[in-house]
């Protein structure tokens, strides 16, 4: 089974529509690029430096959860390198040859992007290592006793990898990236400022305030804010003249069933399975997931780290505990 599908504030990408869309969205400099200062802010220095050397940038590593910006600032930085970008993801390269493929096609200074990059399988991973450490590949011809190594010269180039997970990586991987860094959730100020720009170029007619209420109800996430302003656009256009005001976006978001923090059926159930059935005491994520059926990963880079930014979770040694804002939340007594 698998609801994230359904679910309107999955940070994941929906279908193909919705990519289009993205791609529309997308800010193409970093000084489009809103909030994240601290990486903008090293990112520039990093680039001129590069670029001031005449020598391509240091690998980077992006991490974080889903529909924070990794794609959108990797294609940034190609651009702002002025580089060619190539794209793909751990899963797509299956084999070493499709890996090698990839590398001898690049042009010096190109910026290749490897998406899900904790999904790369070992043995393509290994063809990696001396890549990225002195541009070079190794390959075997030939099979049997007379199979031999032979080492041939790539470009130089940027290896830009995003991941959900920096724990999946192995250590030699990650001791390779130069630049490692992590994307924050966004606060709602600055959610509410991307509203504004997508809103602008799509031409959506919204004022500041529902801005503001579509931000609160994007859980600190990008992609969610957008596909939000997108339906809230749909009731207006349904249900009035099509401007947004914040009587229409509440209506649309209740019937979205997602609620003033944010939250929709499923975090609501993680919240009531930790203060009603576990009483509040501290619970393993893996006995949360096989209670609401979900995938521990999924619950780990999805669900969690928007409860655990709003104070509504903890971690801590022993596992998960509620806060008491939580027990407000869904409307349950606290008692020390
Ligand atoms: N810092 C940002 N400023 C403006 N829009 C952003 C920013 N980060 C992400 N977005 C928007 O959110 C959407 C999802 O971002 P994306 O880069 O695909 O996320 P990720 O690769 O981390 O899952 C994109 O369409 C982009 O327009
Ligand atoms: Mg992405």
């Amino acid at each position: 089974m698998d609801f994230e599908d359904n679910r309107t504030i999955s940070p994941e990408l929906e279908d193909i529509q919705e990519e289009r869309l993205e791609n529309t969205l997308r800010p193409k400099v970093l000084d489009e690029y809103i909030g994240q200062e601290k990486v903008k802010q090293n990112m520039k220095i990093y680039i001129e430096a590069a670029k001031k050397r005449g020598e391509p940038l240091d690998h980077v590593l992006l991490y974080g959860p889903p529909g924070l910006g990794k794609t959108t600032l990797a294609n940034i930085i190609s651009n702002e390198m002025n580089s060619n970008i190539k794209i793909t993801s751990g899963p797509a390269i299956e084999k070493p040859g499709d890996l090698a493929a990839l590398l001898t096609n690049l042009a010096e200074f190109d910026v290749l992007f490897i998406d899900e990059i904790h999904r790369l399988n070992k043995s393509v991973e290994e063809i990696l290592y001396p890549a990225l450490e002195d541009y070079t590949l190794d390959i075997m011809i030939g099979k049997g006793p007379s199979a031999r190594s032979i080492r041939l010269d790539l470009p130089k180039f940027t290896l830009i990898g995003a991941t959900t997970r920096a724990g999946a990586l192995t250590t030699p991987l990650r001791d390779r990236f130069g630049i490692v860094h992590r994307l924050e959730l966004y606060s709602t100020e600055e959610l509410a400022t991307i509203v504004k720009r997508s809103a602008k170029i799509l031409e959506i007619d919204i004022d500041e305030e529902s801005s503001k209420e579509i931000a609160r109800r994007s859980r600190g996430t990008p992609r969610i804010a957008n596909r939000l302003l997108k339906r809230v656009r749909d009731y207006a256009s349904v249900l009035g003249d099509g401007k947004i005001n914040l009587k229409i976006t509440k209506v649309a978001l209740n019937r979205l069933e997602i609620d003033e923090m944010g939250l929709d059926e499923i975090d609501r159930r993680i919240l009531e399975i930790m203060i009603i059935k576990y009483g509040g005491r501290a619970v393993g994520l893996e006995t949360i997931a096989v209670t609401i059926g979900e995938e521990v990963d999924t619950i780990e880079d999805v669900y969690e780290p928007y409860l655990i930014q709003i104070g509504f979770i903890a971690r801590t040694p022993k596992g998960r505990i509620p806060l008491p804002p939580a027990y407000a939340h869904i409307g349950v007594e606290y008692n020390e």
